[in-house]
């Protein structure tokens, strides 16, 4: 197991270029399956979760060239295959594929999914939309089966939550299916707009994605395309923090400032000075902080997978806050390492309220998912002297390249193997 070695303190200082998206890829390896042929993305970025997906993917037949962040997808003969229950279970993703599997092959089955542990994060409004378009659903022993052997049909499905997932799997799903398809209640994040783009351009007839009425027209067939994914709004989000957190001055670039809003908005009230340009948005923090209320909410609300990193910028707000977590029911493993690292977080049911303190000491720490990692790491650049966060693999889930681009910064932080480990 791998870990971070940080030596805080340090101002961080200067520009990045963000990565592409962690979710929007992992959301288009899902519909890449729709179109017999080679599919080529670019700025795919390179983290663990891709790729698994891309793994999933050879499964069922399709094959994977990696060159750099460009990704090719030959789907021409795609297999009835069987995916390592481990893989799938590892990644969220990996069930969003049963429906566009289904759409194009009739017949699929794949273990239940995983990913982060951050609630219980059923599958229902997945299951419930694709019944509804038609697809016989068994599931035994854990695995799902998925059939559609006379194709699937245009519905109305209602979603209880604007869930970004089931309305990403459906509206990729009901591309193929026969006649319209409206989503009610759908999702309106940035990856889902994403994801009906690239759709569009493989042919299908999607209109409404951003809103909370998606509409599909279903079509025979979508052919390949080249698409580029863009950049990752919450890797962005966290390298902002960053520069508040260590009351530097960073700019963060090749970004859709439109897409920060919340985040923006919080951090010019806890006292940050932000400025936008139109792609770009510059970060310094040197008169401290106040603390400030949050509320995650589905986009645009402030994003849930925010909330960990933004908590770990408020541990050092003068002040209270109180950051209110609405969309998982434990996304909460950062607060009992933020504490051994000197913060005064009580947790009470979904809210965490802060108290600032004047400094955080470096210790020992460990990452319990991939938010909780990344708010370690601005915890431990922002500390006085050194901080191990254990269990990397967690961040290396969605941060690409996180420790050079941090050290381009200025920060000091260096990945250690079990051997090379400075003990504590
Ligand atoms: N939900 C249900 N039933 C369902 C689906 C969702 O009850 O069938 C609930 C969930 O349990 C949760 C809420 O609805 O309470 C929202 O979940 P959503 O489906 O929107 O989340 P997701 O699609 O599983 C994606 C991101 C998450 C991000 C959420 C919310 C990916 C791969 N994951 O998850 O990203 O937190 O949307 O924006 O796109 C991360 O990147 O760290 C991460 C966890």
């Amino acid at each position: 197991m791998e870990s971070y070695l940080i030596s805080g303190g340090r101002k961080l200082q200067g520009e990045v270029d963000v990565a592409g998206s962690k979710n929007t890829a992992l959301a288009l390896l899902s519909a890449v399956v729709l179109a017999e042929g080679t599919t080529t993305l670019h700025n795919v970025p390179d983290v663990s979760d891709t790729r698994t997906k891309a793994k999933i993917l050879q499964s069922f037949g399709a094959k994977v060239t990696w060159n750099g962040n460009s990704v090719t997808f030959d789907c021409s003969n795609l297999v009835d295959g069987e995916a390592e229950e481990e893989m799938v279970r590892s990644i969220r993703t990996s069930f969003y594929l049963l429906g566009p599997l289904a759409a194009r092959t009739g017949h699929v089955t794949l273990p239940a999914p995983g990913g982060c542990k951050i609630g219980a994060r059923p599958v229902d409004f997945h299951m419930k939309g694709l019944a509804a378009l038609g697809a016989e659903i068994d599931l035994s022993n854990g695995i799902y089966t998925i059939a559609a052997p006379n194709g699937l049909t245009g519905t109305t499905i209602y979603l209880d939550f604007p869930s970004a997932g089931a309305t990403q799997h459906l509206m990729a799903t009901a591309t193929l299916a026969k006649g319209t398809t409206v989503i009610q209640n759908a999702a309106m994040e940035p990856e889902v707009q994403t994801l009906a783009s690239f759709l569009n351009r493989m042919g299908a007839k999607i209109e409404g994605a951003g809103t909370s009425m998606v509409t599909i027209q279903g079509v025979e067939s979508l052919k390949p395309c080249e698409f580029n994914v863009p950049s990752d709004r919450l890797q962005a989000g966290t390298y902002m923090l960053a520069a508040a957190i260590t009351g530097g001055d960073v700019t963060v670039r090749q970004i859709m400032p439109e897409h920060q809003t919340a985040v923006v908005n919080k951090l010019r009230e806890a006292g940050a000075d932000v400025d936008e340009g139109p792609d770009w948005i510059r970060v310094s923090a040197d008169n401290g902080l106040r603390g400030i209320r949050i509320k995650t909410m589905p986009y645009p609300g402030f994003p849930t997978d925010m909330q960990q990193p933004m908590s770990a910028l408020l541990t050092l707000a003068e002040g209270m806050s109180v950051v209110e977590e609405t969309i998982y029911e434990s996304r909460i493993g950062h607060v009992q390492e933020l504490n051994r690292m000197g913060a005064n977080i009580l947790q009470e049911s979904r809210s965490s309220i802060i108290n600032g303190v004047s400094k955080l000491r470096g210790t020992s720490v460990v990452a319990s998912d991939l938010r909780a990692g990344a708010a370690l790491v601005l915890a431990g650049l922002a500390a006085e002297g050194e901080t191990i966060v254990r269990n990397i693999h967690f961040i290396d889930r969605g941060y690409e390249k996180l420790e050079q681009t941090l050290m381009g910064l200025g920060g000091q932080i260096v990945r250690q193997t079990q051997e090379s480990r400075v003990q504590y």
